[in-house]
């Protein structure tokens, strides 16, 4: 799988490198689609609040990615290149053993929950009205993402 993905890979590097014609769809694996689209307001504030002290871009104390756009969530993950970065999500908010996130750091169970049903629901866009500046929040005050946790 690995193997084949690289050569996809390659394959698509090397057709860029040399031009190789209007390439109609997708060669090869593509980590960061540039389109991907707005995350939802609640989903960008659980991952500011819990997530981005490490999983910016670059990223910090270790983390192996980003999470920063919908795009980074989208892409493969890095330990388990054949799943996605959110798949991942969804199964380590509520891992006992290897929790994210990690270090005894809290996760609002607000928190979880909306991730959870996120990357159960595929990881969408942000719907109409679902993006943070419609709501007024998420200009990085740390008050936004408290207040907005809190039902
Ligand atoms: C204090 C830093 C830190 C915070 C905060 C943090 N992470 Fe991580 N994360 C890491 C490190 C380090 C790793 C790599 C080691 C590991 O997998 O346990 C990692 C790995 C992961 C992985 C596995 C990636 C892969 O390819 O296997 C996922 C998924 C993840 N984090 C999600 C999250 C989510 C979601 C949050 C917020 C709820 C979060 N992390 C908060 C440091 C952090």
């Amino acid at each position: 799988m690995i193997v084949t993905k690289r050569v996809l890979l390659l394959a698509g590097v090397t057709c860029v490198l040399v031009a190789c014609g209007n390439a109609s769809g997708p060669v090869g694996p593509r980590p960061n689609p540039p389109d991907a689209g707005a995350l939802p307001c609640a989903v960008e504030l659980a991952l500011e609040t819990s997530c981005r002290e490490c999983h910016t871009n670059p990223p910090r104390l270790g983390a192996p990615m980003p999470m920063l756009t919908r795009a980074d969530l989208l892409a493969s993950a890095v330990t388990q290149p054949s799943r996605r970065v959110y798949e991942l999500v969804g199964e380590r908010i509520r891992d006992d053993a290897l929790p994210m996130p990690p270090g005894g750091r809290e996760l609002l169970e607000v928190h979880r929950a909306v991730l959870t049903e996120w990357a159960r629901a595929g990881a969408p866009a942000a719907g109409a009205g679902d993006l943070c500046a419609d709501a007024g929040v998420g200009d990085g005050g740390a008050g936004d993402a408290g207040d907005a946790g809190v039902p």
